[in-house]
């Protein structure tokens, strides 16, 4: 793209202040920025609010714990044949970029050991190692980056021996940037030559495994299905074969594993189902209502909270690929250079980032299992250093379940 062509196309979507300091640049500066402007899709950029609370919601049920526990051997038996046969994948969401944690470098990489070095990273390998243990037999493990921390990321992993993960069972790939606005939705600039961009957000996952030629993998192994998980929940079970059993038997597209809410009021989103199709609500859209309303059980009816630990059929994730996924708004610290061309890093939350959810990928699936497990045996997610869903109280559920840190 020459820069004729990149100011018609600036022009078109209001972004011009991007070529301000193309003058000062030299000529390699000039063709990164060309050719950036050229791939980024500033068509994402929308600040109209979407109304993401539309439709009839209604209560979903979820396979309670007790139920799973009396047909374990059934639904682990299905499982396991599923992954002997080399029919179902993993799949971390490792592109998030961690700025609650405020850690410099993936969030993977955080050592949760106290006495010894325990990594996130490790944590997560070693629960997958547990069922490649008891199917014996290696199951496909997908890593998404983003372009902020794969290399970071593929170093880590490697000067640890993919933490005894067999090297050719693991596959990376990088996700897709999203460019980061001010509120007024101008993009900004990181540096001179440089747009601010940011990771599209987790929705966009088997996007990114199509562009980056996985689709065929898939197919040529034989992947029937996918289980996604975040990089942050070091207890989490991973490919965990009675809840893919549960999955493939309830004949749904996904399944997600869900726990019961401590209290009507906690701030997590919860599985429902809208306009008869599966959904999940999030919490700051739970109604006071429906926050409290019971089912006839006299159990909160809203109560399945999802964790981010979903398997997806690969047949449906082909057929909504190319579904257009609704853009949330995520309002961020985002670096920038002033008109005096300085680079400010912000102390206060100063722009928008746009993303795609998984969540909302839910909506596409024909049927969804959810999936109830114990929070004290498999939610310990790491988003904070203290507080809530932080390192320490990571720490004590890790300890907790027999770990030694
Ligand atoms: P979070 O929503 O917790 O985001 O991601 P985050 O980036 O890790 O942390 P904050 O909000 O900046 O503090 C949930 C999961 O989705 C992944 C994350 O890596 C994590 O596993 N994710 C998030 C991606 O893979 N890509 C993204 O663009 C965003």
């Amino acid at each position: 793209m020459n820069y004729e062509q990149a100011m018609e196309k600036l022009q078109k979507y209001g972004q011009t202040q991007l070529l301000r300091f193309y003058d000062e640049l030299d000529d390699s500066q000039k063709a990164f920025l060309l050719d950036q402007i050229e791939a980024v899709d500033f068509g994402c950029i929308n600040l109209e609010p979407i109304d993401f609370n539309k439709g009839h919601i209604e209560p979903m049920g979820a396979m309670k714990i007790a139920e799973i526990k009396e047909r374990k051997e059934e639904l682990k038996k299905v499982g396991l044949e599923c992954i002997r046969a080399g029919k179902a994948a993993a799949l971390l969401l490792a592109g998030g970029q961690g700025t609650r944690l405020g850690l410099d470098g993936p969030k993977g990489t955080l050592n949760v050991g106290i006495t010894r070095e325990l990594y996130i990273f490790e944590c997560l390998i070693n629960n997958l190692m547990d069922v490649v243990r008891e199917a014996d037999s290696w199951i496909e493990l997908f890593i998404m980056t983003s372009d902020k921390n794969d290399e970071a990321t593929r170093a880590f992993l490697k000067e640890h021996s993919y933490f005894g993960y067999d090297e050719s069972h693991i596959h990376f790939f990088v996700q897709e940037m999203a460019p980061a606005t001010d509120f007024e939705g101008k993009v900004y600039l990181e540096a001179k030559d440089h747009i601010a961009l940011s990771p599209n957000g987790n929705g966009g996952w088997y996007k990114s495994m199509q562009t980056a030629g996985y689709e065929k993998l898939l197919d040529q192994m034989g992947i029937e299905w996918i289980n996604i998980f975040a990089v942050d929940n070091v207890l989490q079970r991973i490919a965990d074969p009675a809840f893919i059993g549960a999955t493939i038997l309830s004949g749904c597209e996904v399944g997600a594993k869900v726990i019961s809410k401590v209290a009507p009021e906690e701030k997590v989103g919860v599985l429902c189902y809208r306009d008869g199709r599966p959904s999940i609500i999030e919490y700051s859209d739970l109604s006071e209502e429906m926050m409290y309303q019971k089912d006839e059980n006299g159990d909160y009816a809203y109560n399945s909270g999802v964790i981010l630990n979903y398997l997806f059929k690969t047949a449906a994730l082909k057929r909504i690929a190319d579904m257009n996924m609704p853009l949330h708004v995520a309002k961020k610290k985002i670096p920038y250079i002033n008109d005096n061309g300085e680079y400010i890093k912000p102390d206060e939350i100063n722009g928008n980032k746009y993303e795609s959810l998984v969540l909302d990928m839910i909506e596409m699936m024909d049927g969804c299992m959810a999936f109830e497990v114990e929070r004290g045996k498999e939610f310990a997610p790491i988003k904070n250093m203290h507080g809530v869903d932080s390192l320490d109280s990571a720490r004590e559920m890790l300890k907790d379940n027999g770990i030694t840190l």
